[in-house]
C-alpha cells in the first residue's frame, strides 16, 4: 500500500504514471502534493534534464486509472439526489464533489503522463493543477471524516473518465475539451452552491467551496493557455477549431447558465463564450428534432 515512488529526478514520467495508478485515494491525493513540491525544488535546467531522459512509463490507452473499489460507480440518474436543508444532503453533495476530485486528480496528471514532447512549462502546470485536486479532495476528505462519512461511503458518477478517453489521442482535443468545458463547468455552479451552503450556514463547506472556485479559475486558464499554443504550433484558428470539436456529442456537456466573469477571468474570449452559446442551442435543437 505504500511502496515507494520513483524519484522524479529518475524518471518523472514513470513517478507521474505510478501516482495516477496508485488505488488508495487518500495516499493518491497526497503523492499527488509531494510531485508538485519535488518538481519546485528542482532548477528550470534539471527539470528539462529530467524530461529529455528516456522513460520507462509507457503510454498506453488508460480505461481506467487506478482507483478504490469503493465508492461504486453507478450511472448518474441512479444516485440520490438530496436537498441542502439537510446535513445528510450536503454530506452526499461534499461526497459528490470529493469524487470529481478525485478525478481531477487522475485527469490533471493524464495530461502529463500522455502528452510527451511538450515544454516544460506545460508540465509544471499540469503538475500543480494535479497538486491542487489533491488539496481539495483531502479538504472533502477530512470534512467528511470530520461528518462521520468517508469518500466510499456513498455510490458515485460513472462516466466521469469518459471524457478522458475520448479526447486521449490529441493533447489539443484533450486541452479544448476537458478544462475547458468539464472544469469550465465547476466555476458556473459553484457560486450558487456556496450561496445555498451559506444560507444553511454551513460555513465550514462554503469555504472549503470557495477556495476549490477560486483554484478552478487558474486551472481554467492553465488549459486555455495551452490549448491556445497547441493551436498556435499547428497554425490553427482557436474559436473555429473550438466550434468542430463541439459539433456533436461533446455539446452534452454545455449547461447555460454561463458564469461569464469567472469565465473571461480564466482567458475565455467572447467570441468562445459566443461559441459555446450557439453550440448548446444547436445541440439542443438536435435532440428536440430526433424526440419529436
Ligand atoms: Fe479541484
Ligand atoms: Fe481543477
Amino acid at each position: 500500500m505504500t511502496e515507494p515512488v520513483s524519484p522524479i529526478t529518475d524518471d518523472i514520467l514513470l513517478a507521474v504514471e505510478q501516482v495516477l495508478m496508485h488505488a488508495h485515494p487518500q495516499e493518491k491525493a497526497q503523492r499527488s502534493i509531494a510531485l508538485y513540491t519535488n518538481w519546485q525544488a528542482l532548477s528550470e535546467l534539471q527539470r528539462a534534464d529530467a524530461l529529455a531522459k528516456p522513460s520507462a512509463s509507457k503510454v498506453i490507452k488508460l480505461k481506467e486509472p487506478g482507483r478504490p473499489a469503493k465508492p461504486a460507480l453507478v450511472d448518474a440518474k441512479h444516485l440520490a439526489r438530496r436537498g441542502l436543508g439537510s446535513l445528510a444532503g450536503r454530506i452526499a453533495l461534499l461526497h459528490s464533489l470529493a469524487h470529481i476530485e478525485f478525478n481531477a486528480i487522475n485527469l490533471a496528471l493524464d495530461a502529463v503522463y500522455r502528452f510527451r514532447d511538450v515544454p516544460v512549462d506545460y508540465v509544471s502546470d499540469w503538475l500543480k493543477v494535479a497538486s491542487d485536486e489533491g488539496e481539495h479532495f483531502m479538504l472533502l476528505s477530512n470534512h467528511l471524516l470530520h461528518h462521520n462519512s468517508y469518500y466510499g461511503e456513498h455510490n458515485a458518477h460513472t462516466g466521469l473518465w469518459d471524457m478522458a478517453l475520448r479526447t486521449d489521442h490529441d493533447i489539443l482535443v484533450r486541452m479544448a475539451l476537458v478544462p475547458r468545458i468539464l472544469e469550465a463547468r465547476g466555476l458556473d455552479v459553484a457560486p450558487p452552491m456556496i450561496k445555498k451552503l451559506e444560507a444553511q450556514k454551513d460555513i465550514d463547506s462554503a469555504a472549503i467551496l470557495q477556495r476549490i472556485y477560486t483554484d478552478e479559475i487558474t486551472h481554467v486558464a492553465i488549459g486555455n493557455r495551452w490549448f491556445r499554443y497547441v493551436c498556435e504550433q499547428r497554425g490553427l484558428d482557436g474559436a473555429a477549431v473550438f466550434r468542430d470539436l463541439l459539433a456533436g456529442p461533446s455539446s452534452a456537456y454545455l449547461r447555460s447558465p454561463y458564469n461569464d466573469e469567472a469565465r473571461l477571468q480564466a482567458g475565455f474570449t467572447r467570441e468562445e463564450m459566443q461559441v459555446i452559446r450557439d453550440m448548446e442551442n444547436e445541440y439542443r435543437e438536435t435532440v428536440q428534432g430526433q424526440h419529436s
